[in-house]
This record gives C-alpha cells, sequence and structure tokens, in this order.
C-alpha cells in the first residue's frame, strides 16, 4: 500500500490508449467499498468515457479542468444531500479509493474540484455539469476523477516529502 502511495501523482496527460472495462470496474468496486457514515451510502458515480462529454465537461470551470477534454475517462464524484449530511465526506473517501485503485491499475488520476467552484459569473460548475449530465440538483457534486494511461513519467515521492512535524503526539 505505501508503494503505492509513494508512488501516486496528479496525472493531467494521458495517452490514447483505451482503458479496460475491467479496470474501471475494479475501480468503482474501490469506490463502492468505501466507508460510509451511519451506512447511508449517499455517494453516486457517473462514468465518463464520451469524448465530447469529456469535452463539454473541461468548460466545467475557468482553471483546472481544461485537460479532461483530453482525458479517456472520467468519474464524477456526487452524493445525494437528501441521505446524508455528511456526504462530502463519504464521496471524498471514494473518491480517494478510486485514485488509490486507478494507480494500482497502473493508470494515473487527478482529482478535479468542484464542489464550490464557479463556471462563470452566472453558473456554478456543479449547475454546468448537472445540465450536461442530466442530474437532479439534490445530487451534489463534490468532484471530478480524470483517469487514464499516463503520458511521460512523473516521479513518485520519497520520505522528503513527508512533513513529519504535522504529527503530533497526545497534545498539539
Ligand atoms: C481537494 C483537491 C482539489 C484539487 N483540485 C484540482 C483541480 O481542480 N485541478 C487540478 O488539476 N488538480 C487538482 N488537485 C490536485 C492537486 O493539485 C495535487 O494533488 C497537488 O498538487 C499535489 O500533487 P500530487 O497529487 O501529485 O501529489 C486537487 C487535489 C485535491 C486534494
Amino acid at each position: 500500500m505505501l508503494d503505492l502511495l509513494y508512488k501516486r501523482r496528479s496525472i493531467r496527460k494521458f495517452t490514447d490508449q483505451v482503458i479496460e472495462e475491467e479496470k474501471i470496474d475494479r475501480i468503482m468496486q474501490a469506490a463502492l467499498l468505501a466507508p460510509s457514515s451511519k451506512s447511508k451510502y449517499p455517494c453516486e458515480f457517473i462514468v465518463v468515457d464520451q469524448k465530447e462529454l469529456n469535452e463539454k465537461l473541461s468548460e466545467c470551470k475557468p482553471h483546472g479542468a481544461s485537460f479532461l477534454k483530453s482525458t479517456p475517462v472520467s468519474i464524477v464524484i456526487a452524493g445525494d444531500i437528501d441521505k446524508s449530511d455528511v456526504w462530502i465526506e463519504d464521496c471524498s473517501i471514494a473518491a480517494s479509493y478510486v485514485q488509490i485503485q486507478a494507480e494500482k491499475e497502473g493508470l494515473g488520476s487527478c482529482w478535479i474540484q468542484i464542489r464550490e467552484r464557479p463556471h462563470d459569473i452566472q453558473k456554478s460548475s456543479e449547475l454546468y455539469i448537472q445540465e450536461c449530465l442530466n442530474m437532479p440538483s439534490n445530487i451534489k457534486i463534490l468532484a471530478i476523477i480524470a483517469l487514464g494511461y499516463k503520458e511521460g513519467v512523473k516521479v513518485g515521492r520519497d520520505k522528503t516529502h513527508l512533513k513529519r512535524e504535522k504529527i503530533h503526539k497526545n497534545s498539539y
């Protein structure tokens, strides 16, 4: 597990190689295995593998999402606010599981923040995506995880990355 975590980096450039269905299936199994407060399971996942749709999603916000236009598969991570008041926590864990399983599958991934982000001065990124993907308003969007085979090499982390001073023992 630690080897995977040291290796994982945010990948924003992908090759055109198609991701095998089995890999997407295992990634979604990981998402569905995430813990959930009070076993409410509010998370909903939209797997987007149509190029035109990912191109549309790449315009969901002015910065930080443009690489979706050349992303083979993206997963919209959303939560039903009618099912849980802590859908953000549940969805964050599921999104992390997606990223870790993606790394295990030899794929690159990147979190694209959607919650609290604007599309433009009139519309939120969330509303823009809800309209693109026919989502009802109670299904709130946390993030999009971009997935694909890595273009180029991004070195993993080593122990010098660890800010050990952030760890406190018994008292802050
Ligand atoms: C909550 C969150 C939001 C992020 N939003 C974006 C984003 O909108 N666009 C993007 O390209 N990267 C985004 N990232 C990726 C971060 O930029 C990246 O994790 C950080 O630079 C550390 O690099 P690493 O993931 O390679 O270790 C986000 C990461 C997190 C955890």
